[in-house]
């Protein structure tokens, strides 16, 4: 199998120069503006990027070291496996956050929603189109977990 070295396509201009600073948590609210920055030669393909509401952005937990199979996220007091988490330490210390394009200055999307540190690299970029009905949707231990926080 023939893996490919992945490279930035960007990075993110975020007002967050800590992870301490990242809303975290149960109820935590996602709605920091940032910027995503494409570099100059991937420029021609945010063509026609602009008819889009919201992106998938792909990029690189970059300041996370190792990973842990079995952990505790900030939202529960009980252990789950990493891939049932959005956990930063994972095998593979990739993220992927859904944002809103507010608007495109040449390379530069402004969006809202960002969770990444400044200078984090972006691997991708896609539009989301979801296309699971809310009433198919099952949230597993984390509902769990608003659930007994709500008791
Ligand atoms: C729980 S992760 C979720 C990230 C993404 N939405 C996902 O689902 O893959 C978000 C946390 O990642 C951490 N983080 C953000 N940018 C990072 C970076 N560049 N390197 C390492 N950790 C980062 C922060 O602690 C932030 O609270």
């Amino acid at each position: 199998m023939t893996l490919f070295t992945p490279q930035p396509i960007g990075y993110v201009r975020s007002s967050y120069k800590d992870t301490r600073e990242i809303p975290k948590g149960l109820g935590a609210k996602h709605d920091v503006e940032g910027v995503l920055e494409v570099l100059p030669e991937f420029g021609l393909g945010l063509t026609d990027i602009e008819g889009f509401s919201h992106l998938i952005v792909i990029w690189v937990f970059d300041h996370s070291q190792g990973f842990e199979l079995l952990g505790t996220p900030p939202s529960d007091n009980r252990p789950h496996g990493v891939f049932a988490t959005r956990s930063p330490r994972r095998p593979n210390p990739v993220g992927l956050t859904i944002v809103e394009l507010l608007s495109r200055d040449g390379t530069r999307l402004h969006v809202r929603g960002v969770d990444m540190l400044d200078g984090t690299p972006i691997l991708d970029i896609k539009p989301y189109l979801s296309s699971v009905p809310a009433e198919k949707l099952r949230r597993g231990w984390l509902a769990e977990a608003e659930a007994r926080r709500n008791k």
